[in-house]
């Protein structure tokens, strides 16, 4: 594997993605074999996020692979309710835990944890920011039910602003040749330009529209998302929004025969109960497929040489990162991480959130 972190889809090279796909397929086929590849091995789970795939499949991939399991899924009951920074958590966590998972409410958590951390880390989520295991998910079940993942054309519908699966399922899907995107959306909750600008720079079709109707004739994959209600500082601007959206079966007599349903789950109303019993609706089977990409990803991960941690270094004095909601607003420590966001390197974003900063 050419990563020792998971922060961000695109710390996987194609290699690795192909390398991942193919133990997750073996797995899927034969677990058995894999009943004690993690022994002696422990995982742990810092979810300061409510999760129930997430965190359990994570989970129930340790243990299937004959490792345990520590950690905690509410802050409050760990001394993060005492004022301890995050920097000093994960490197206590890795005194004791091999590799570990973590989500956070914050964008780049996971990157920021990623500088302390003499193992490897997985982002689980941070924020409205990635979800990049999420994808090892979506991937493997499109690549399962359409044999590849070039040439396809992808709706993906709901809260394209703040959803994580949404940003990470871009990323890697604009990484296969040919596929066209239908962006779904109001215009309130409409795709980040960042992932917009990079969709243009690789060269791939793409459609903002504002109505399933319009495009779900075309598609080949509907990716239904949620709208993400925690993200809102404005419950009426939420309301506005939450049922704009509702895949039913009408909309879906539109659809190919062969079109499949995705989600990363959990769903509100934004699918009809009766959809959940089509052939197309896979979303379950996505959620158990994610449990064995995340057996696979342990697998791999675990063999990673990891480099002694040093004091991370300042790209920046004076730019500082101006998104609130990013990681480095709370804990101050953290130095200032740039890439440059075009070919001239006059333009730069913050590494821990994608946010343009200058
Ligand atoms: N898809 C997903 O991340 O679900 P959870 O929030 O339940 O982990």
């Amino acid at each position: 594997m050419s990563f020792k972190h998971l922060i961000d889809f695109n710390d996987l090279s194609l290699n690795d993605w192909e390398e991942l796909y193919n133990l997750g397929l073996d797995i899927k086929t034969n677990e058995i074999n894999y009943k004690d590849f993690c022994k002696n091995k422990i995982l742990a789970t810092l979810f300061y996020e409510p999760s129930t795939r997430t965190m359990l499949s994570f989970e129930a991939a340790m243990l299937r692979l004959g490792g345990n399991v520590i950690g905690f899924n509410n802050p409050s009951n760990s001394s993060v309710s005492k004022g301890e920074n995050l920097k000093d958590t994960i490197r206590i966590i890795t005194n004791y835990a091999d590799i570990a998972v973590i989500r956070h409410p914050l964008e780049g958590a996971a990157l920021a944890a990623s500088l302390y951390s003499s193992k490897p880390i997985i982002n689980a989520g941070d924020g409205g920011h990635s979800h990049p295991t999420q994808t090892l998910a979506d991937l493997f079940t499109i690549k399962n039910t359409k044999g590849s993942l070039d040439n396809l054309t992808i709706g993906i519908c709901g809260d394209l602003k703040n959803g994580r699966t949404v940003h990470s399922l871009l990323k890697a899907m604009s990484s296969f040749k040919d596929n066209t995107f239908y962006l779904i959306s109001t215009p309130e909750l409409k795709t980040p330009k960042y992932l917009t600008d990079m969709l243009t720079e690789k060269g791939n079709n793409f459609y903002a529209v504002s109505s399933i109707e319009e495009c779900i004739g075309k598609l080949d994959v509907l990716y239904m998302t949620r709208i993400q209600k925690e993200r809102f500082s404005n419950i009426e601007q939420y309301e506005k929004q939450k049922n704009v959206y509702i895949l039913d079966q009408e909309k879906l007599d539109l659809a190919k025969d062969d079109l499949i349903i995705l989600h990363p789950l959990p769903k509100v109303d934004e699918i009809d109960q009766d959809i959940d019993f089509d052939k197309r609706a896979l979303y379950f089977i996505q959620a158990k497929n994610g449990m064995y990409m995340r057996m696979a990803l342990i697998i791999k991960m675990l063999q990673t040489e990891m480099p002694p941690v040093t004091r991370p270094t300042n790209d920046s004095e004076s730019i500082k990162c101006p998104n609130s909601k990013c990681i480095t607003h709370t804990e101050k420590y953290l130095p200032t991480k740039l890439y440059s966001s075009n070919d001239r390197n006059t333009s730069y974003s913050c590494l821990y959130c994608d946010y343009h900063v200058n």
